[in-house]
């Protein structure tokens, strides 16, 4: 079963070549999103291990955008609420940000100050792990607010970046390895 539903989520990812600049292939999950069997392919895996791994779960937080994509259905799945980590400027109220570098540029993300409490459990979701540099601000948002990161849930891992050994020691679980 979950051969087939890897081999589904798989076939709805295309690559770009040379996007956003020279030298990077895209893994584009647009066509994922398109068609619903492979979204449910994805929410279940996702919703599979999280259950298997972690006894509680106290938010799902996505990183934006594409992480705004996949969270709120596992989130709903799991019973629990979903925090927004944006990029810096969009939130109002008070905030706390933190700058990284990614794949191919550089970003600050930014979380609402209320958005987690001291000793919250939480899941940290994106599309894609590349660097690590994104979910790496992620979990040190995360840390400087006192929530435990149980784990990252990606759909894509560029295993060649070692973005897994920049985001030590939280675990990395990820549906498809390039
Ligand atoms: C992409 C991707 C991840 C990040 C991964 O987002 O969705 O969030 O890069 O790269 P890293 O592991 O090297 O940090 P991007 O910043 O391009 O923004 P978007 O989701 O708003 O398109
Ligand atoms: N984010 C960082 N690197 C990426 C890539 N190669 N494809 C899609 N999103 C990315």
């Amino acid at each position: 079963v979950e051969d087939n539903r890897l081999n589904l989520i798989q076939s709805r990812i295309r690559d770009f070549p040379d996007f956003p600049q020279k030298g990077i292939i895209f893994r584009d999950i647009c066509p994922i999103l398109k068609d619903p069997a492979a979204l449910s392919a994805v929410t279940s895996l996702f919703e599979e291990h999280v259950r298997a791994q972690f006894q509680q779960v106290d938010l799902v937080v996505g990183l934006d955008a594409r992480g705004f994509l996949f969270g709120p259905l596992l989130a709903q799945r799991l019973g629990v609420g979903f925090v927004l980590v944006r990029k810096k400027g969009k939130l109002p109220g008070a905030t706390v940000s933190v700058a990284y570098n990614l794949e191919y540029g550089k970003a600050e993300a930014e979380i609402q100050e209320d958005a987690v409490a001291p000793g919250q459990k939480v899941i940290l979701i994106d599309d894609l792990l590349a660097t690590g540099g994104t979910l790496y601000a992620a979990c040190s948002l995360m840390n400087q607010q006192r929530a435990e990161v149980l784990g990252c849930l990606v759909v894509v891992e560029l295993k060649e970046l070692n973005g897994a050994d920049k985001i030590k020691p939280h675990p990395v679980y990820s549906l498809l390895k390039y």
